[in-house]
């Protein structure tokens, strides 16, 4: 039982070309969920100087995933796209989160630690703080779910630790001023401000995996270009790929527990499954028994059929940048008022002075 009304909020960041696994992982979803929910959708900027910090194209790959969240049908009068550093109200929640959350949590995050490397000390702060900012994202409208990839899963239990850390720390004020809402904790009723929020992770294309090692991740960082899908590949470099695409010499299996320790298969039937709505089990009850040179051109036509009118349409959007940037305005227009609503409360509860 929890008393927040439902609200979807996710965040991409502006680095690098958007590819298969960034679609079906998170776009995708992002589409889907839009019918019945409310969602905000943030293209997060500041989220991305902890990368690069000096950029001579942040601008132009903002404008890029608008393009993509645009080009793969979320609605921007229904629901809110906007930029992270339009609405300063997340970095201003962020510094607080940064005053409830501790050092030993951040420490722990695998992110921080596959970014910062050995150097640890050398890394940026805004580095170590990155989930601290993320959880700002996301409390800083009361979100109640987060889709995200797998791989964001401990910044999201991150973000339930500082809410809750929130909650309690504040746990009297909060009362006082009747600004709780009603929430189950455990087996007990309690009244919080920040709602623990529930991620929204899964399905059969939760990871996709690089086209030439079934056991990396599909990365806009590797070097070959043949390991990634980019949402801008036109239909004969898709199935050039699909085609390349490293398998092993059996045919397809019947069942999905015959994909265990065959990482190339399972990638090239997640993909279908996330390409055409169907569950991996639905695609082996289908394939199953054939070889890869019947299943790849199967496949190739899918995700041409599927992303070459996605790419057509973030060429077009991608053309007419002022109507890119009006979304972004108005979306953040709409976004800051909500997140100023917040922020009202939260200078409230903390006892800043606020007149
Ligand atoms: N850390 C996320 C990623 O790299 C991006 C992100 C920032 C995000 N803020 C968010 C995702 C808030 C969900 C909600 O994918």
């Amino acid at each position: 039982m929890s008393g927040f009304k439902q609200l979807v909020f996710s965040g991409v960041q502006p680095t690098g070309n958007l590819h298969l696994g960034n679609y079906l992982g998170a776009i995708k979803k992002f589409v889907a969920l839009q019918e019945s929910n409310d969602c905000i959708y943030c293209v997060v900027d500041l989220h991305s100087l902890t990368a690069q910090l000096v950029h001579d194209d942040l601008v132009a790959q903002t404008r890029s995933i608008t393009a993509a969240f645009l080009a793969s049908g979320i609605d921007p009068k229904k629901h809110i796209v906007f930029n992270q550093s339009r609405v300063m109200q997340h970095a201003e929640l962020a510094w607080i989160f940064n005053c409830v959350a501790r050092i030993g949590w951040m420490n722990r995050m695998t992110q921080f630690k596959d970014k910062a490397g050995k150097d640890r000390e050398n890394a940026s702060l805004g580095l170590l703080a990155y989930p601290s900012l993320m959880a700002a994202d996301i409390l800083v409208y009361r979100a109640t779910h987060v889709p995200v990839g797998d791989d964001q899963k401990q910044h999201l239990e991150l973000t339930r630790d500082i809410a809750q850390k929130f909650n309690n720390d504040f746990s009297a004020r909060i009362a006082s001023l009747g600004v709780g809402v009603p929430m189950q904790i455990g087996d007990e009723t309690v009244n919080g401000f920040f709602p623990i929020t529930e991620p929204v992770i899964g399905g059969p294309a939760a990871r996709i995996m690089s086209l030439r090692d079934g056991s990396k991740k599909m990365s806009k960082s590797d070097p070959s270009d043949l390991s990634r899908i980019n949402l801008t590949d036109d239909a004969d470099t898709i199935s050039k790929k699909i085609r390349k695409a490293k398998t092993d010499p059996d045919a397809l299996p019947g069942e999905v527990a015959g994909l265990e320790g065959r990482p190339e298969a399972e990638n090239l039937v997640g993909i279908y499954a996330g390409l055409a709505d169907m569950t991996k089990e639905a695609v082996l009850a289908e394939f199953g028994g054939r070889q890869f040179s019947d299943f790849k051109p199967a496949l190739a036509d899918l995700a041409v059929e599927k992303l070459a009118p996605v790419a057509g349409e973030m060429r077009r959007i991608s053309a007419d940048t002022a109507y890119i940037d009006a979304v972004l305005r108005d979306g953040g227009e709409r976004a800051g008022t909500k997140a100023e609503a917040t922020m009202k409360t939260v200078r409230e509860i903390i006892g800043l002075l606020d007149n």
